[in-house]
């Protein structure tokens, strides 16, 4: 039998697993439903609403409980969501490129490698600013994430002009400003110094920074490394940003910040010295995540420390309503042995083919 038919037989087997056994396999991996729609990193725009059960606004100590619209790049997404009161935060990327494609190179709201939108970095502001002033108790929260520092210091004239409008909800200003896990060398960080730099200018706003991230449905191992985490205080301290007392959040990717409790509790420990920063955990969809080491990580922060920007599945598999930690530790042990023992059918079975 040959490698292709013996992985074949290995997906049917946990497509029937998945089937006979789904809860313990969707509390202990959040790999076994998406393994087969891998979707190609970085190319599709993705949309992501996250609805939660509870329809009450969570402002408050709960951040955990702050619903996000994620990569609003389009009139039509922009549409669907500023009016959508499910939707707390508006997460968008921003490039330089092209408006339907004409004309002068200009902030675009588009995830690279597109480079062309029907939505102009400009028009996004002036429309959430105007919906925000007309609707003060739904008004949204916005990220903006900026995917090279030409297009971050090419929006910096639209950002002056729009910035102080912003008055109703929280501005986040995004970049991932160094390389980080699983030894990402394809995209280029965001030139930190110059990045901080610009972000002077807006003391109200919150800082987002991050790690470049290489990761998807095939990963296992990788963490946000002890010399990672010490680039980026490096970073905060070179930059004088710590005695500022500007909020500052880390974005980190789920299935990667599941293995890396020790080293982000030192770095946020670190930044806690002079003011509070939070956790921001986001992840792809079809991205590998290790639920139940996610779910640690999040409760040994708080849920007033992590923001949390996921896909609705895995926010569901987090299971945040139970703090309780006995019935997790069941059913992972309970999907281990299930697996377990599957494997074991399986290899009888193919002995005998
Ligand atoms: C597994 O998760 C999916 C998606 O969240 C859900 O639709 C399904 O009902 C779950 N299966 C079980 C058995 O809990
Ligand atoms: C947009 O993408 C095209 C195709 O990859 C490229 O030729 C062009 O230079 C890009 N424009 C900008 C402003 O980066
Ligand atoms: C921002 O506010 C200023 C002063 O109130 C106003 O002149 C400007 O038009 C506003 N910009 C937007 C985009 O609303
Ligand atoms: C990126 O890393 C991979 C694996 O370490 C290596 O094979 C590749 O040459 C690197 N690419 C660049 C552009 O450095
Ligand atoms: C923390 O930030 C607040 C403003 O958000 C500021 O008033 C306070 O002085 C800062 N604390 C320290 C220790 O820098
Ligand atoms: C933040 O720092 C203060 C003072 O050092 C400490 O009391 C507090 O426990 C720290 N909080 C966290 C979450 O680390
Ligand atoms: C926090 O918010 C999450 C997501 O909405 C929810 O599942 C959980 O029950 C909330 N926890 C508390 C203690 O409010």
């Amino acid at each position: 039998m040959d490698f292709k038919t013996t992985i074949l037989l290995t997906t049917l087997l946990f497509a029937l697993v998945a089937k006979i056994n789904g809860s313990a396999l969707n509390a202990s991996h959040y790999q076994y439903q998406v393994a087969e729609q891998r979707t190609p990193a970085y190319t599709q725009i993705e949309y992501i609403v996250l609805k939660q059960s509870d329809t009450m606004r969570q402002w408050g100590t709960n951040l955990t409980g702050i619903t996000w619209a994620h990569a609003v790049n389009s009139q039509q997404l922009l549409d669907e969501v500023i009016g959508n009161t499910d939707i707390d935060f508006i997460e968008a990327d921003i490039v330089l490129g092209k408006l339907n494609g004409e004309g002068e190179d200009m902030p675009v709201m588009a995830h690279p490698p597109a480079n062309i939108s029907d939505l102009t970095l400009a028009g996004f502001l002036h429309q959430i600013i105007e919906f925000n002033r007309e609707h003060e108790e739904q008004a949204k929260g916005v990220k903006l994430d900026f995917k090279s520092i030409e297009v971050f210091e090419g929006s910096l004239d639209i950002l002056d002009e729009n910035i102080p409008n912003m008055t109703f909800s929280p501005v986040w200003i995004n970049a991932d400003i160094l390389s980080g896990p699983v030894d990402q060398n394809r995209t280029v960080p965001v030139d930190a110094d110059r990045f901080f730099a610009g972000c002077m200018r807006y003391k109200q706003a919150v800082l987002s920074i991050g790690w470049t991230t290489n990761w998807g449905a095939d990963f296992r191992d990788g963490e946000y490394t002890q010399s990672q985490c010490d680039a980026m205080l490096e970073s905060l301290n070179a930059n004088n940003i710590l005695s500022t007392g500007q909020a500052i959040t880390f974005p980190v990717r789920a299935g990667i910040a599941a293995n890396s409790e020790e080293q982000l509790h030192r770095l946020v420990a670190a930044v806690n010295e002079t003011n509070d920063s939070t956790l921001t955990v986001w992840s792809s969809a079809g991205d590998y995540v290790d639920v139940d080491k996610l779910r640690k990580l999040i409760f040994s922060f708080g849920l007033d420390r992590v923001y949390l920007d996921v896909p609705e599945e895995l926010a569901s598999q987090l299971n945040l309503g139970n703090p309780g930690n006995g019935a997790g530790t069941f059913k992972s042990l309970f999907g281990f042995s299930f697996v377990s023992l599957c494997f074991w059918a399986l290899s009888s079975w193919l002995q005998r083919l």
